[in-house]
């Protein structure tokens, strides 16, 4: 499906602050708090609207599931809602379809011997992985008649409440504990460490970070605990505040102290996480050849790897994977590339991916060369509460670059700081990402008027307006010093998406059922003056003269 090629009336340049919702406005409301002039000015001017970014709005099981960033670009760049990983995944299960292809070959490799490893994302966040699923491969490996099986569990911090790693390790421990009993299976712990340690980079921002779970995980190089519960208290209780992204790489030894479940020759290793991004690197560690170069793996085991889905479309990353993700086409810039319209994409290393492959309906390459410029601005490799500036400053000025070339009538980009800051759970922090997002904004608004272009800004979830876990009734949760609690994790909040066209047309917002993200494509194209395809959720606005 493409659009027919048409003169645009406008150029448009859309915004994504990721991570700024419209939050509570308290005490704990980072986008709230911090000083944003131009945001407030933009607000004041444009047309405002509050739109869905989390649960069945962008193809969640259910309403509640937080938004997240992966699927809150598939969706704005698709255009309509597609079933999500998590949604994939929980389908496959009921109806058992993931017992079927790749799993077999797994369950083959164990059977004759090898030991199944899974590897994967401990806790509930259902953003790159659900503890239910690797439950669910525990029960039907034991079914299987499997004899030993080896989780590698990374703990999470950044899609759950933070500090509550102990919960779902416990949780894991019960589970194997009562899986040994009743069927005899040979099941536990063997290595783990936090997400934001080991394993799960993304984008090739820290490959080293990589390197330290390949090393816990497959070579058993990483200090020794006695389980995955001792290593987390050593490690919280050598650092104080410790994050459970951040818990320091540890194996699990066995009664000789020696690592119990290192990965080797004719094993199988399935990845149970099943969003992409900070699957591929690891992935790639285990799949690629004597051409993988991004670090010294020492020892490369002959095993039978899948993930837990196709990470990457394009590239076939992996070859085997369990649950195979919906296929998204005609995405907005798939139908904009060949109309001669050129447009131009840019955001820093931490959501380059997001900007372009997620936006792009999970495909990496371009969809026209000739017509598509991407540009990735590379992000700090710091704990970003460091350097909540981020990069919004060098990708403004790329942006003004763009907006100066008449050639690029469609531009978009996304501002990480509202997000990544947010995850850090520290509210100072979270208000200064907000500033340096809003000083940038002010800059493309300056750009915007004088080129009379239209600029939409809106974010793919929240985070930012929401820096405390509250309970139930929405009250502040404090720690057991008294503090309130950092959250650290997304929110459910709706999502402002504001549109300010300086070229002068009268807008109206449209009335749109439940809005959320899968509208954004359609207003794109309308703002743009073309015809909006009909598989496109319908337009928030409308252009009345
Ligand atoms: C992460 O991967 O950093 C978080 O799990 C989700 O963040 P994102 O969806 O904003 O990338
Ligand atoms: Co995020």
């Amino acid at each position: 499906m493409k659009l027919t090629a048409a003169q645009p009336a406008t150029r448009v340049v859309f915004l994504v602050l990721d991570g700024i919702g419209d939050g509570p406005g308290d005490g704990f409301d980072a986008v709230a708090l911090a000083r944003t002039p131009h945001l407030d000015r933009l607000r004041r001017e444009g047309l405002v609207t509050a739109i869905r970014a989390h649960g069945t709005a962008v193809g969640l099981p259910s309403d509640s599931d937080i938004g997240n960033s992966e699927v809150g670009h598939n969706i704005l760049g698709a255009g309509r809602v597609f079933p999500q990983g998590a949604s994939s995944v929980e389908t496959a299960i009921a109806s058992g379809a993931i017992w079927q292809g790749c799993w077999r070959e797994a369950v083959a490799k164990a059977q004759a011997g090898g030991t199944l490893h899974l590897l994967g994302l401990l806790s509930d966040g259902n953003v790159h992985a659900h503890e239910r699923h690797l439950f669910a491969m525990l029960d039907r490996a034991a079914e299987e008649g499997l004899k030993r099986v080896r989780v590698h569990v990374l703990l999470d911090g950044r899609d759950v409440m933070d500090k509550t790693a102990h919960v779902h390790i416990e949780r894991l421990e019960q589970h194997l504990a009562a899986l040994r009993a009743k069927s005899g299976i040979d099941a536990c712990i063997a290595s783990g460490g936090g997400r934001m340690a080991i394993t799960m980079d993304r984008y090739g921002a820290d490959w080293p970070m990589v390197a330290r779970g390949w090393q816990a995980h497959v070579l058993g190089q990483a200090p020794v605990a006695a389980s995955a519960m001792a290593a987390l208290e050593a490690a919280r209780a050598a650092t104080a505040d410790l994050s459970d992204q951040y818990v320091p790489a540890f194996v699990v030894g066995d009664a000789q102290g020696q690592p119990c479940g290192t990965v080797n020759d004719g094993d199988a290793v399935i990845l149970f996480n099943f969003r992409g991004d900070r699957a591929i690197e690891i992935t790639r560690a285990f799949t690629e050849g004597a051409s993988f170069t991004d670090f010294d793996r020492q020892r490369v085991p002959q095993v039978f790897f899948a993930g837990m889905m196709l990470y990457d479309g394009d590239a076939g990353i992996p070859a085997n994977f369990l649950v195979a993700p919906a296929a998204v086409s005609d995405t907005v810039s798939e139908c904009l590339a060949d109309t001669g319209i050129r447009q131009f994409a840019c955001a820093e290393t931490q959501k380059f991916g997001h900007i372009t492959y997620f936006w792009n309906g999970n495909k990496s390459g371009k969809f026209n060369e000739a017509t598509e410029t991407y540009l990735e601005i590379p992000s700090d490799r710091v704990p970003f509460d460091q350097r909540p500036w981020m990069k919004s400053a060098e990708t403004a000025d790329a942006l003004l670059e763009a907006i100066a070339d008449p050639g690029y009538t469609f531009v978009r980009a996304n501002f990480a700081g509202g997000d990544m800051v947010g995850h850090t759970g520290k509210l100072e922090a979270a208000i200064l990402a907000v500033e340096s997002v809003d000083l940038a904004v002010g800059r493309l608004m300056q750009a915007a008027e004088a080129h009379k272009l239209c600029l939409v800004v809106t974010a793919d979830h929240g985070n930012a307006e929401d820096m405390v876990e509250r309970d139930g009734k929405g009250q502040p949760l404090n720690d057991a010093a008294g503090q309130p609690m950092g959250r650290t994790s997304h929110t459910r909040s709706l999502v402002p998406f504001i549109v300010r066209d300086y070229s002068g047309r009268q807008l109206r917002l449209a009335d749109v059922a439940k809005p959320g993200l899968a509208n954004a494509a359609a207003t794109i194209v309308t703002l743009l003056g073309l015809q909006v395809p009909a598989h496109f959720e319908p337009s928030l606005v409308n252009v009345v003269g």
